[in-house]
């Protein structure tokens, strides 16, 4: 366990364009051990759903909610935690990682289309995972593993329904009824 908790704040979602990357940013967040996920944009009520229905089959306690006015997240996080917004045009994750206050509540703030200006001046830091343009999935994935050092790949997710059981072939799943 570590003393902070993290949370995702996904920028700018697009109902019809970014439905299957945001549910890939906000289930790639949860697997990768952060404990919610707050999207701005377009409201989508199914992706809600496909997250929840994640959690209630695989367990563990992530959030997600929809918030309209993205500022006041960032702007009312400052009592919270620090803010971490990942871009290629920031300082290589490698260089600042160890800068990153582990207490309170950690937001890693990801964009879709162009990031408005004033997310680069709220943030703590500007995280760049490589100078070079891609992902804000893998920019996540590999931010979220140098933040935890690896470990969230080895957590339980309490009240699982769905286990895996690791094999080198073939798959095996334990389903609980409960
Ligand atoms: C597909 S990109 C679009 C970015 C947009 N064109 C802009 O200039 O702000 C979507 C998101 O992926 C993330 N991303 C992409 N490449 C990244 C990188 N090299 N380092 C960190 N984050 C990255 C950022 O969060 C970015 O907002």
């Amino acid at each position: 366990m570590t003393d902070f908790r993290v949370y995702v704040l996904r920028l700018g979602h697009r109902l019809l364009r970014d439905a299957r990357v945001t549910t890939h940013v906000l289930l790639t967040a949860r697997a990768f051990g952060a404990s919610g996920a707050i999207y701005s944009g377009e409201r989508d009520a199914k992706l809600e759903e496909t997250v929840r229905d994640v959690v209630e089959r695989w367990g563990g306690d992530f959030e997600v909610r929809y918030e309209k006015d993205w500022r006041s997240v960032l702007s009312g996080w400052k009592d919270r935690g620090s803010i971490c917004h990942l871009t290629m045009y920031g300082i290589p994750v490698d260089e600042c990682i160890d800068e990153i206050p582990r207490v309170g509540d950690i937001l890693v703030v990801v964009g879709s289309k162009k990031v408005p200006r004033d997310v680069y001046e709220l943030a703590d830091f500007n995280i760049a995972i490589g100078n070079q343009p891609h992902s804000e999935v893998a920019a996540l994935a590999v931010f979220l593993d140098r933040l935890f050092g690896g470990e969230e790949l080895k957590r339980e997710f309490n009240g699982a329904k769905i286990r895996i059981i690791p094999q080198r072939r073939g798959k095996k799943v334990k389903v609980s009824k409960s």
